[in-house]
């Protein structure tokens, strides 16, 4: 029942990524009014900047709105009033081609450029096929009913649409051209996409290489064309081109919410002169607020909270600079990185030359040791690059408490998820990411109900590029909504699990620490549909104990003869060739422990003799680890 759904994805009629749509911002007019609602059940926005445009940049002052979607949302109290809810969209690039400088839409990356960027931004097919992707958030304390019309008429039936994850299972009604879905109240909200049947883009591999790219029969000018898919051609992943996420959340408790009265107000327009501010509050108040592509807001050493208020637009990317051990970043507004240039360098007049250190991140701080960052309810759009870090003397000092948080329009290649220092505790996450979604890199993390949406890059979760000592890590229910792998790394496995070789040396096999321990890991109750990536990849760097994968749930495994569906688990050594142990302090030396593993409606296990690199399961283990694991 569940693969039926690959089977209504065939071909794609119109879309409308290049057709622009009149009517704006009078679209709504249709529904003769932008009417908003501001009471204790329910919470909507508007912008009166909205600009509909597939193509361009928008204007400073401007939002991006959806050229396709729009959204009324009604609560149980007073089902039949239905309030307008601004639908977002952001677009691969920002429109722009893959350019190295922010001021000059021309300065593109070659070959060969004296301006050395890199040409490959993950980003090829998707502006020419029209991909982007809009969303919507509301507050509410009740159950609603989210009414979708399509701009383009196109069908809207309930047995044209997925929501997924696809177990939420929304009651869905048709009423007149509106799709209505009812969304009942939860107090962690839902995050989750709405697909229809029509809009769905096979994306096709050009070979069957273990490197590849897109190819698409689109376009015949764009990149990538071909007349015709071939067999030798696959499927590689399917997903909406015009996606649509809407974000539920219940009002924010008091904690949440500084006071305000004597906050810093942030000026709607260029954001200047944060660094002087005597606030420990910065509000941005409902509004469109821009840095230019060549700038960030870089707060004071006195203000330790940001505040996105419900409506608030916010084009920068926000630094801390306080040595207050509680730093905060509240509200549900949006912080937008789409005015920056791909690994915008803030060393090099923000210009797409990559440093892992000076390359801009839309969260970053300079903090205390022992600061604990407190991340709730917000929108992170576009990052032009690995999306969060914190430096100080003790990175192991910090820790982040995230809840309700989202990450949309992560088109580029180096996109990934929030860093999770030591104690962290991350629930409750949307995310759209380019590169390591989930980074266990500390101990004592707690990572709970993250939905994912991959592009081509990396896996979901990511613990390897250096050796480490980690203890009780746990990330539970996680729901893969889409991957789109092209490639496969024996060095940086793509897969839903997985160590990447060292950073500093990544061919080398040599490079374990065998003082160095993993143990008490748990990936449980996992779900990844359509087609995925393996299980796992991992080229330990240090030895392993008490890992164990529990109620994984796979749809389908990226095709052979690719490897991208395939797991591996190789045997690394430290410079005196001595391998690292797996299971020497596990219970019955069991290491690495699968339990209740399923491709499609097959179980995986040793009994069914199904597990192997050739079978269903497709695990391909070192021989040397025999005995040290178990699938069951
Ligand atoms: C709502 O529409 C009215 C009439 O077009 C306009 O004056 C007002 O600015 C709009 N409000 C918002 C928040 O867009
Ligand atoms: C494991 O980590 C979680 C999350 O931080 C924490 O609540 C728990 O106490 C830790 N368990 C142990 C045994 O330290």
């Amino acid at each position: 029942m569940r693969l039926a759904k690959h089977s209504w994805a065939v071909g794609l009629i119109s879309v409308l990524g290049t057709a622009p749509v009149d009517g704006h911002p009078g679209l709504m007019s249709k529904r003769g009014t932008n009417h908003t609602a501001d009471s204790a059940q329910l919470k909507t926005w508007w912008h009166g900047t909205g600009e509909i445009n597939t193509k361009t940049p928008v204007q400073n002052g401007n939002v991006r709105q959806s050229h396709m979607y729009s959204i009324q949302v009604s609560s149980s109290s007073d089902r039949n009033t239905f309030y307008d809810s601004f639908v977002y969209e952001t677009i691969p690039r920002n429109g722009n081609g893959n350019i190295y400088d922010p001021n000059d839409l021309n300065s593109f990356c070659q070959d060969g450029n004296p301006n050395s960027c890199s040409t490959d931004d993950q980003i090829t097919i998707e502006p020419d096929i029209g991909v982007d992707m809009a969303w919507t958030q509301y507050l509410t304390s009740e159950d609603t009913i989210v009414r979708v019309t399509r701009l383009d008429n196109g069908p809207v039936n309930p047995s044209d649409v997925v929501i997924r994850p696809t177990t939420l299972n929304f009651p869905m009604q048709l009423n007149d051209n509106a799709l209505e879905i009812t969304v009942p109240f939860s107090s962690r909200g839902y995050r989750f996409s709405v697909e229809f049947r029509d809009n769905l883009w096979e994306y096709h591999r050009a070979d069957q290489q273990p490197n590849s790219h897109y190819v698409q029969n689109k376009v015949s000018t764009g990149v990538g064309y071909v007349s015709q898919y071939t067999a030798t051609m696959p499927i590689v992943g399917i997903e909406p081109l015009n996606a649509l996420l809407v974000f539920m959340s219940p009002f924010p408790s008091a904690d949440q919410v500084p006071d305000l009265g004597p906050a810093y107000n942030v000026p709607q327009g260029l954001v200047t002169g944060l660094n002087q501010v005597s606030n420990s509050v910065v509000y941005f108040g409902p509004g469109v607020y821009w840095c230019t592509g060549t700038a960030q807001a870089i707060l004071s050493s006195s203000t330790n909270w940001v505040y996105l208020a419900p409506g608030a637009y916010v084009k920068c990317a926000i630094q801390y600079m306080s040595s207050s051990l509680d730093l905060r970043a509240t509200g549900f507004g949006v912080l937008s990185g789409e005015q920056y240039v791909y690994q915008a360098n803030t060393a090099q007049g923000f210009k797409n030359t990559k440093s892992d250190d000076t390359s801009l991140k839309m969260w970053r701080a300079q903090a205390a040791s022992g600061a604990k960052w407190t991340l709730s309810g917000l929108t992170l759009n576009a990052p032009p690059f690995n999306s969060m870090d914190f430096y100080g003397s003790d990175l192991s000092s910090f820790s982040v408490d995230a809840s309700d948080y989202k990450q949309v329009g992560a088109f580029f290649g180096q996109t990934d998820g929030i860093e999770i220092y030591p104690g962290s505790h991350i629930r409750d996450i949307f995310y759209h990411v380019g590169d390591d979604a989930i980074k266990t890199y500390y101990s004592n993390i707690l990572c709970e109900r993250v939905t994912v949406w991959k592009s081509n890059n990396a896996p979901i979760v990511q613990f390897g590029w250096s050796q480490r000592n980690i203890d009780n890590v746990t990330v539970d229910a996680v729901n893969v909504v889409h991957t789109r792998y092209i490639s496969q790394g024996v060095d940086w496995p793509r897969s839903l699990v997985a160590s990447a070789a060292y950073y500093g040396n990544q061919d080398a096999t040599n490079t374990a620490d065998t003082s160095k321990h993993l143990s008490n890991f748990r990936f449980t109750n996992w779900r990844c549909e359509g087609i995925c990536p393996g299980l796992f990849g991992f080229n330990p760097l240090e030895n392993i104990d008490t890992m164990l994968f529990q109620n994984i749930w796979i749809e389908q495994l990226s095709p052979l003869p690719m490897t991208v569906g395939t797991s591996t688990f190789r045997v690394f050594t430290d410079a005196s060739n001595k391998p690292i142990s797996l299971g020497d302090n596990s219970p019955g030396n069991l290491g690495l422990i699968i339990e209740n593993f399923q491709v499609g409606s097959e179980s995986i296990n040793i009994a069914a003799n199904n597990w192997q690199s050739d079978q269903t399961g497709r695990l391909n283990i070192d021989a040397h680890w025999w005995g040290r694991w178990t699938v069951r």
